[in-house]
């Protein structure tokens, strides 16, 4: 429609999505940003201000994906994790805050070299990167169009050269010592999946999120070979399920008991990562 102003496509678009989204204002704001061009603060600061026609069939075009349960970054290409802005596809897991949990442990141990199995997007490998300037990172993952993301969002942050990634299996083709390998996993248990958000099982890529029949499948067999490639002393760090903190340490302790791990929590309390250290 011809004339629309800024106010009025936002009114409309969080009209749109008040059944999709607990924020649906916030995320018309950002759907008009995107096919504008303009930051939210602009949008905010001129409400009056005309759209072209062009830019709000753009817009309402969007609105209608995202009422469907298109994810919001997918829309928009972009989500922030750790501060940072990355670029993320239907090829990668969206990164999660939760996510963070992981970063900071891993921060914490300072390590020189260290691997993200399962990198996705990046988001872990390139964070690690930019807050440590003299550590190398490998990023492995069995998904070639992920790893062009991973690839995209290194080089946006400058990291590239100390980054290094790697389609493969785990760490099959690595060879160690190294001081840290981190993971997030797919942990999702067969019996969980019809309990998933609709936007999350039929968008995001299965192979990120499916952990085989108890969700431990992948873990499992990261425990039995991160000491391979880890030094004397070294950490592996695994994001886990809310319900998998008891079921992985069982596992390190039947698989490595001279090993010491401890469950680590998310901001919201719930068991996120485990650490062990041999
Ligand atoms: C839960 S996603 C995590 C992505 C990213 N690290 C993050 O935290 O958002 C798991 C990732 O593991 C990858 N993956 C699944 N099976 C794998 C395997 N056997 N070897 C390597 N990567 C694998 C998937 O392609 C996906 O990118």
């Amino acid at each position: 429609m011809v004339g629309l102003s800024v106010g009025e496509a936002l009114i409309e678009g969080a009209d749109r999505l008040q059944a999709t989204t607990d924020t649906p204002r916030l995320e018309a704001e950002t759907l008009l940003a995107h096919t504008t061009g303009l930051p939210r603060t602009t949008l905010l600061a001129y409400p009056e201000r005309r759209l072209d026609p062009t830019a709000v069939h753009r817009y309402r075009a969007l609105l209608d994906r995202r009422a469907a349960g298109y994810p919001l970054p997918y829309l928009t290409g972009h989500v922030e994790f750790y501060g940072l802005d990355l670029i993320v596809t239907p090829s990668v897991l969206i990164p999660r805050p939760e996510t963070e949990t992981l970063v900071d442990l891993a921060l914490a141990h300072r390590p020189r070299l260290v691997v993200d199995v399962g990198t996705g997007s990046g988001c872990i490998a390139v964070a690690l990167a930019v807050h440590l300037p003299e550590t190398r990172v490998y990023g492995t993952d069995i998904s070639a169009t992920a790893l062009r993301v991973a690839a995209a969002n290194a080089r946006r942050h400058r990291v590239s050269n100390r980054i290094h990634f790697i389609q493969c299996d785990l760490i099959a083709p690595l060879f160690g010592p190294v001081d840290l390998v981190v993971a997030n996993p797919p942990y999702v248990a067969a019996g969980e999946w019809a309990d998933l958000p609709h936007s999350i099982r039929e968008h995001e890529p299965h192979i990120a999120l499916d952990g085989g029949p108890d969700g431990l499948d992948i873990i499992r067999r990261l425990l039995k070979s991160a000491p391979r490639i880890l030094r004397p002393g070294g950490a592996l760090l695994i994001e886990i399920g809310a319900t998998q903190g008891q079921a992985t340490m069982d596992l390190v302790h039947a698989l490595w008991p001279s090993a010491t791990s401890v469950i680590h929590s998310d901001l919201a309390g719930r068991d996120r990562v485990l650490e062990v250290q041999w």
